[in-house]
């Protein structure tokens, strides 16, 4: 069941006190990944909840870097298209730009301007929300180019951290801690 598959993936997610930073208890995606059932599960519960409740996705959008690991994934999967968010100064061309804030330190994000056509359907996709100043970022890059923001999709939820308060789009997530 899906239930069972959620479980199995939570118990091969790795945590670690103290990382990157003191008083941070990171939560590690790779800890699952390594696992080959693991992998299949989260493609499953990701690619299932998108054509339930968004049929209608025109272009998924991954975060550097950890959200690229879904990015090309659920798009191969369905059949629409995908592009990256950057961090700064990594992407060609025409780009927008925004500075956030994130759980232990702050960045520029940017995303290309010809990566959206205005009014696109989009679900953002990351591998984590802890504060929300990442999928913040991200929802106001996509917006700025006229993308129409259905949610923000991710694996982990941090709920301590209440990062979805932040958000003023649709959050979902599989995994809370
Ligand atoms: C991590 C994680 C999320 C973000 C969440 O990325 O992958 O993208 O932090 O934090 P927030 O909700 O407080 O903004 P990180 O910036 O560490 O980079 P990485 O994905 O390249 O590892
Ligand atoms: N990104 C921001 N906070 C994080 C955490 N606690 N674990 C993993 N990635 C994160
Ligand atoms: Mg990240």
């Amino acid at each position: 069941s899906a239930a069972d598959k959620l479980d199995y993936v939570k118990s091969k997610i790795g945590e670690y006190v103290d990382f990157p930073k003191k008083g941070i208890v990171f939560r590690d995606i790779f800890g699952a990944l390594t696992d080959s059932k693991a992998c299949v599960y989260l493609r499953d519960l990701l690619v299932k909840h998108i054509r339930t409740v968004h049929p209608d996705v025109e272009l998924i959008v991954g975060l550097d870097s950890r959200g690229f690991l879904f990015n090309l994934l659920l798009a191969t999967e369905l059949g629409v298209g995908c592009a990256p968010i950057r961090k700064k100064g990594k992407l060609a061309g025409e780009v927008v730009a925004v500075e956030y804030q994130l759980e232990y330190g702050s960045d520029t994000f940017e995303l290309q301007r010809a990566a959206i056509k205005p009014g696109q359907k989009v679900v953002i996709v990351d591998d984590l929300l802890a504060t929300g100043g990442s999928l913040l970022a991200a929802t106001a890059l996509v917006r700025k180019l006229g993308g129409v923001v259905l949610e923000s999709l991710v694996v982990i939820e941090l709920v301590a951290l209440d990062g979805r308060k932040k958000l003023d789009c649709d959050v979902h997530s599989l995994i809370k801690y």
